[in-house]
């Protein structure tokens, strides 16, 4: 993995994958290392973050290495009017690693191709979030002590959301059985349904939340992504399609976990948040671990 640009979640295979878990699983033992000394990450965020950039920064703080960059790119010279193309060209004269958020799909491929450091997308738009991929599928084998042969249900917006397109790529090498809830106007792009018909995986699509719950293993709440609407109306039209409640959990299986990559607007109503079922919170601080693993693999310090 060392100096491989992390575009995609596909960039990494599947023992890639699970040598990432495995490490994480090392730093969660051990989350205070000396071994990024000397190291300087660049967190560039063109977009707003709470969990990806913090957690990213807390993992480089945790290892003793060093952050430049930026959570608000009007204070840059963006604001000028300087390309991507330049602004990354620049900050790889300054960083061992850039971790880059920015509203454009396409955006990370765009910046690896005149990086002169690995990148690692942080979330291009609708398109990919690979860490935040690698930090659930570390959640699901922490809760489940297997990725094999799980019954996922993604729910929401699954048309803008970033983090269900990555995460079923991922997850199609493990034999899963997806479920897919969502309006019809958040259908799932019909590009991931054509991948799991080549690869020959089943999957399920409707708008019924409750109908095959008691058998989810996985139930992958998402927010509906209101910046990505060009029509108001539409957004009001669905944003509280899906409200999970805790009374809708009664007859779900004891060892189901409820994951969300959060932020949560309405999705998931706050009851839940003492339900032996809600595991988001805890995925969110699984975060750190996974992106030291990131980090170290690309920077071949691990
Ligand atoms: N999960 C996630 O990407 O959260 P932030 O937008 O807060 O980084």
């Amino acid at each position: 993995m060392k100096n491989k640009h992390l575009v995609s979640i596909t960039d990494f295979t599947r023992d890639e994958y699970l040598r990432i878990l495995e490490l994480a699983a090392d730093f969660e033992q051990n989350p205070r290392q000396d071994i990024l000394n000397g190291y300087v990450i660049a967190t560039l965020f063109f977009e707003p973050s709470t969990r990806t950039r913090l957690s990213f920064e807390t993992a480089i703080n945790g290892l003793r290495g060093r952050v430049i960059g930026f959570s608000d790119s009007g204070a840059t010279s963006a604001s000028k009017g300087e390309t991507l193309h330049d602004t990354i060209k620049m900050v790889s004269n300054y960083a061992d690693l850039i971790v880059m958020r920015h509203p454009m799909e396409g955006s990370a491929r765009l910046a690896s191709e005149v990086s002169s450091v690995p990148i690692v997308n942080a979330g291009d738009g609708a398109n990919q979030h690979p860490s935040q991929t690698l930090l659930d599928m570390y959640s699901i084998l922490k809760t489940q002590g297997t990725l094999e042969d799980l019954k996922i249900f993604m729910v929401g917006d699954l048309k803008y959301g970033r983090t269900v397109h990555s995460l079923l790529q991922a997850m199609s090498e493990f034999n899963t059985t997806f479920y897919f809830i969502s309006p019809d106007e958040l259908k799932l792009p019909s590009a991931y349904k054509l991948h799991l018909d080549k690869i020959g995986l089943n999957y399920y699509e409707g708008n019924d939340l409750t109908e095959f719950l008691s058998e989810a293993d996985i139930v992958y709440m998402t927010r509906v992504q209101q910046e990505r609407f060009t029509d108001p109306i539409e957004y009001e039209r669905v944003k509280n399609a899906y409200i999970l409640h805790k009374d809708m959990l009664e007859d779900t299986k004891e060892s189901m976990k409820v994951l969300h990559p959060l932020p949560r607007v309405n999705e998931i109503h706050p009851d839940v948040d003492d339900s032996p079922h809600a595991y988001y919170f805890d995925q969110a601080r699984n975060g750190v671990f996974v992106r030291m693993a990131i980090l170290t693999s690309i920077l071949g310090v691990k």
